[in-house]
């Protein structure tokens, strides 16, 4: 981590300066919206203009012809580079002081100069911000460049700055990964940890076993074949294209769970040796490679001789996700492994599988990062970790002194809808959490955001949930010291022309239409608070009339019913339309008391949640649905008044691929003074536990009749995934929306 807090007080006062336009001769309007924002902004009163660029250095020279390239990529008709009179000096100036894998660089731009300053790295960096002046400032070049006089010092916070891009889901072509490398290094991120290997498919050329290819590279989905692989000859060329833009490519080789594809090619690699195929849906799944077989390590060490035969990294990623016990428990290999290696459970059997592939793998030199689950275990080998499951296993793995990454799901998944992590939520990420001291913090290297492709079937999806996302997760990551959004947001908006030109097809900053709501005296008082400007509003309550809706008006809503939302720009359709369901019933703005607390994964709107009359849509990531892991639904709900109650009803969500089962015993109880409970009504099954797909199960009680002050509710959750459950042994989720009570 170099530099956090270099500077940071002299950049935020410069660059406020520096947004000012300055005096606006012949048009000029500087634009200095430079992503990442650079630590040192100090911006002059001229400007820059030249017809052509002289440079003058050596042509060859690879910062240059990058350059060059990427310019003429840009501004495909427009010469840029000439000696000629009406030509100003443009410098590279390879600092020797300075180390060459420094991204420390200087730019400085005068009436008649532009020169970039500092190691080999840091001058690629330095034309990188150099690229993005001369795009912001020019749309096109009809007849001269023109640039801001200013003084850049820049250079970064955190180390490494990745991006996670899973081919295996959804098989990406070079073209496009040479397109994100390109888009990557412009904003200055420089890790493209690319994952390879799925229960989905096996996308990276192994000589030695050619079934990974012909068998493990391909599944059968509802299009037919689908898959493909990349050739050592295309790992080779993309590895070094990106080593080129200070790119480092970081595989990942999943083991020892989604690893299907593997086991379809070469069923001896799991417990039961049994033939399966290619995973051909999405979630987590109980095949993986036995821990008790030595032929399966024999195999991954053959594996990995050709994987860092081709990757020069010094780190390989090897995964260590989601790895379902259940095959373990029941192997006499695995067991009899655990035996004799003095191991008490299946996750000191993950711990021994990771150790002696870190063993393998160090032999070459190389060391592994691991996602948070490998260090649920004593894990003695050098590891970084990635923290995924929220920021406590980055913690724990920091407090254990090891390096991590954090890469947590509520701040780093893009692969998630915009309604979940907006563009406002990823800036506001911070990879060293509060209760990290100035030492532990060292720990952190950095962030990653995270792209899992099972949604992602094309470049242009892929586009839409990259960006603009991915110029926040850079900035917070290069320069860590936060501008206020709405800043940050406005320079934003002078890259769209930019991402434009590049062929990126960029998604929506956040959610068009974002409701709030409160409770008052038995009414819901909605308002749509978007983020977005210049936005109108429509609206529908329960098939009446259509109405337009100011930002901040109120909707009152005192009767069950649903809301239809439509957002427009310029008189046209922006985002899809919104359905928000409503119920208006007794417990309204109740007090709840939880026995058990809902995962912080999934709070919903916390302690209101379940009595803020908003139900949940088929979305689980709406923001009304609350998860309960391996945990039941045990709450205490205290009306106002004793209360003549006649229906309780709830909702219950089920999606088995994400673990999500409606719960297996439900009962509510009531009491006047609660303290004496009497059981109203219980039901022992509400669902088909096997019927796939997303779906709400509603249940009610009917006729209670019964006076109460105080409800329980209790639902039991499913437990652990049964045996015939792709990842059997894991423990269900619960999830549930509001208690309705009439
Ligand atoms: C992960 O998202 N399973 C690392
Ligand atoms: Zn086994």
């Amino acid at each position: 981590m170099n530099g956090r807090n270099k500077w940071y007080l002299i950049a935020a006062v410069l660059f406020l300066l520096g947004c000012q336009p300055s005096s606006n001769k012949n048009s000029f309007n500087p634009k200095t919206s430079i992503i990442p924002m650079p630590t040192v902004v100090e911006v002059k009163e001229n400007f820059f203009e030249a017809k052509f660029l002289n440079f003058n250095n050596d042509f060859k020279s690879r910062e240059f012809k990058l350059f060059k390239e990427q310019l003429e990529n840009y501004y495909p008709k427009k010469t840029i580079f000439s000696k000629s009179t009406s030509s100003k000096n443009f410098e590279i100036k390879i600092d020797e002081t300075i180390n060459e894998d420094s991204p420390y660089y200087e730019l400085s731009i005068g009436q008649d100069f532009i020169v970039v300053r500092g190691g080999k790295k840091g001058v690629f960096y330095g034309l990188q911000t150099l690229f993005q002046l001369i795009a912001l400032n020019n749309n096109s070049i009809s007849s001269s460049i023109r640039l801001p006089c200013l003084e850049i010092k820049d250079e970064n916070s955190f180390e490494h700055r990745g991006f996670l891009m899973d081919c295996c889901r959804h098989f990406f072509s070079v073209k496009t990964i040479k397109k994100y490398i390109d888009l990557l290094s412009l904003y200055k991120m420089n890790v493209l940890h690319w994952h390879l290997t799925e229960d989905q498919g096996w996308r990276i050329e192994i000589d030695k076993y050619p079934k990974l290819n012909t068998v493990g590279s391909w599944r059968e989905d509802s299009t037919g074949k689908y898959g493909g692989f990349y050739t050592k000859k295309e790992i080779r060329e993309i590895v070094k294209y990106a080593k080129e833009r200070y790119i480092e490519v970081i595989p990942e080789i999943e083991l020892p769970g989604h690893s299907q594809a593997a086991i379809a090619s070469y069923p001896f690699l799991s417990c039961e040796k049994k033939q399966i195929l290619v995973a051909n849906s999405w979630g987590v799944f109980k095949d993986i490679y036995c821990a008790g077989n030595d032929s399966v390590f024999i195999f991954l060490e053959d594996v990995f001789r050709e994987v860092t035969e081709l990757f020069p990294s010094e780190r390989i990623h090897i995964g260590g996700d989601e790895a379902p016990k259940f095959r373990w428990e029941n192997c006499e290999k695995c067991q009899k492994r655990m035996a004799q290696e003095n191991l008490k459970d299946e996750h000191e059997l993950q711990s021994y599988f990771i150790e002696r592939i870190a063993k393998i793998l160090e032999k070459k030199n190389k060391s592994i990062i691991g996602w948070d689950e490998i260090i649920e275990s004593k894990i003695n080998s050098d590891v970084t970790i990635q923290s995924w499951r929220g920021f406590s296993g980055g913690i724990q793995a920091v407090k254990e002194g090891k390096k991590t990454i954090m890469s947590p799901t509520s701040h780093c998944y893009f692969d998630y809808g915009i309604n979940s992590i907006d563009l406002e939520k990823v800036y506001t990420f911070n990879p060293v959490p509060p209760e990290l001291d100035s030492l532990e913090s060292e720990l952190i290297i950095g962030g990653e955001c995270n792209l899992w492709s099972e949604r992602i079937p094309s470049e242009k999806e892929l586009d839409r949930k990259t960006f603009p996302r991915l110029l926040a997760m850079s900035e917070v990551l290069w320069t860590y010291k936060k501008d206020k959004f709405e800043n940050f947001q406005n320079r934003v908006e002078d890259h769209y022309s930019i991402l434009r030109k590049l062929n990126v097809h960029y998604g929506i900053e956040s959610s068009p239409v974002k409701l709030s709501s409160t409770i008052n005296n038995r009414r819901i008082n909605a308002v749509v608070n978007s983020k977005i400007k210049n936005l109108e509003f429509n609206y529908q309550w329960n098939n009446e009339d259509v109405k337009s809706l100011n930002k901040n008006e109120v909707i009152e809503i005192d009767k069950t019913g649903e809301l239809i939302l439509q957002a427009y720009k310029n008189g046209k359709k922006y985002g899809n339309q919104k359905v928000e369901k409503f119920a208006v019933h007794l417990g309204l703005n109740s007090n709840v008391d939880y026995q058990y607390w809902y995962n912080l994964s999934y709070p919903a709107e916390g302690l209101s949640s379940l009595t803020n009359g908003r139900l949940g849509s088929l979305d689980f990531k709406d923001g009304q649905w609350q998860g309960f892991s391996g945990k039941n639904l045990d709450v205490i709900i205290s009306l106002d008044s004793l209360t003549r109650i006649n229906k309780v009803s709830m909702n219950f969500y089920q999606y088995i691929n994400s673990w999500i089962i409606v719960p297996s015993y439900i009962s509510i109880m009531s009491s006047k003074d609660s303290l004496h409970w009497e059981v109203i009504k219980s039901v022992d099954s509400i669902g088909e536990i096997r019927k796939r797909g997303k779906f709400i199960r509603s249940l009610s009680f009917d006729s209670l009749k019964t006076d109460a002050k105080y409800l329980k509710i209790f639902a039991k959750n499913y437990g652990k995934l049964p045996s015939w459950h792709e990842a059997a042994g894991a423990e269900s989720w619960l999830f549930v929306d509001e208690i309705i009570v009439e």
